[in-house]
């Protein structure tokens, strides 16, 4: 587990973030319902070095127009020396599998490390900040857990409590699960997406007079869901994810691209369903053990990009010199 802090250092430094998949409970945890997130072994590498100007990949920082490079240099570097930004990643990019939370929280994680170190629990806070300031809309879930690591539960009274993250008008407790160890599927169906777009597009059905009834579905799906996941128990967390699905499908974030996915893969998934924001994106597949080969080989022939991903127990780090 890695709730201990990220320790000082000093520039160049080199910080690895992992990935996530949302189980259950997208959307839902903006409006303050449970979600279940798992650190996934797919991770992004971030390099800080001390340089002439700012820059990010030998871009010039100030023609970036990167809003997330933005918000967390004036967050985590104010009027501090120009640095060198590099960046390599196997996380596809507006995907759903939280590039854009790990990036935060690596250039968090670094710029911490080089101002004598950071508890998560600050960086979490931060990083969510960051996140929020770039996208204007959001919740913690995203950042928490590649800040994390393992399983976490949002709003959940389940599991050990790590930290509550804050905005101006609502708060979300973040709470440690044990993970099951189990073999997920995802697959990017190459459309790209707009988190800010699809969470808007949310708030916008979520105000229409059946908007409470959603969110109590939402809140019912998550909350039973994170209780088959805490019981190990596959079939169960296979049906609250198809269950979840369709409640995805009902407030309008499916996509037929995404819908086309979860059909070639139904025959070997003991349950499935988009992940992130929607419109595009991803799927996060529970595949039948044993199976994980075929579901990737299924979703790559119906045109995705697959892997078969597994937990990861540490959430972003400092790994050594950039
Ligand atoms: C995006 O990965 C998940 C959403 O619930 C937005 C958020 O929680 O910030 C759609």
């Amino acid at each position: 587990m890695s709730e201990h802090a990220i320790a000082a250092g000093s520039l160049p430094v080199a910080v690895r973030t992992p990935g996530k998949v949302i189980v259950f409970g997208e959307h839902g945890v903006v409006h303050g319902a449970p979600e279940l997130l798992v650190a996934i072994d797919l991770h992004l590498q971030v390099g800080v070095a001390s340089a002439p100007e700012f820059r990010l990949n030998r871009e010039l920082a100030s023609a970036s127009t990167n809003p997330y490079l933005r918000e967390a240099l004036e967050r985590f570097w104010p009027g501090r020396p120009p640095v060198a930004i590099t960046t390599s990643s196997r996380i596809p990019r507006a995907a759903g599998l939280g590039s854009s939370a790990a990036f935060v929280a690596s250039l968090g994680a670094a710029f911490g490390s080089a101002s004598g170190g950071v508890a998560r629990d600050t960086l979490a806070q931060s990083s969510f900040e960051v996140e929020r300031g770039a996208q204007g809309v959001g919740s913690p879930g995203d950042t928490s857990s590649v800040v994390a690591g393992g399983c976490i539960a949002l709003n959940s009274p389940v599991g050990t409590l790590l930290w509550e993250v804050a905005s101006d008008d609502a708060s979300w407790t973040v709470r440690r699960l044990v993970d099951p160890g189990w073999v997920w599927v995802v697959a990017y169906s190459g459309i790209p997406r707009s988190t800010a777009t699809a969470v808007q597009q949310v708030g916008r059905r979520l105000a229409e007079p059946d908007g409470p009834d959603l969110l109590q579905r939402f809140r019912h799906i998550a909350t039973a869901g994170i209780g088959a996941m805490v019981a190990e128990d596959r079939a169960e967390v296979g049906r609250r994810m198809v269950e979840n699905q369709q409640l995805l499908v009902d407030v309008g974030v499916s996509h037929p691209r995404l819908e086309a996915l979860l059909t070639a893969v139904a025959p070997v998934a003991v349950g499935a369903k988009l992940t992130g924001a929607g419109c595009g994106g991803s799927i996060v597949v529970l595949p039948q053990a044993g199976r994980e080969g075929e579901a990737v080989r299924r979703l790559a022939r119906a045109g995705a990009v697959a892997f078969a991903v597994r937990p990861t127990l540490h959430g972003c780090d400092v790994v050594g010199s950039a």
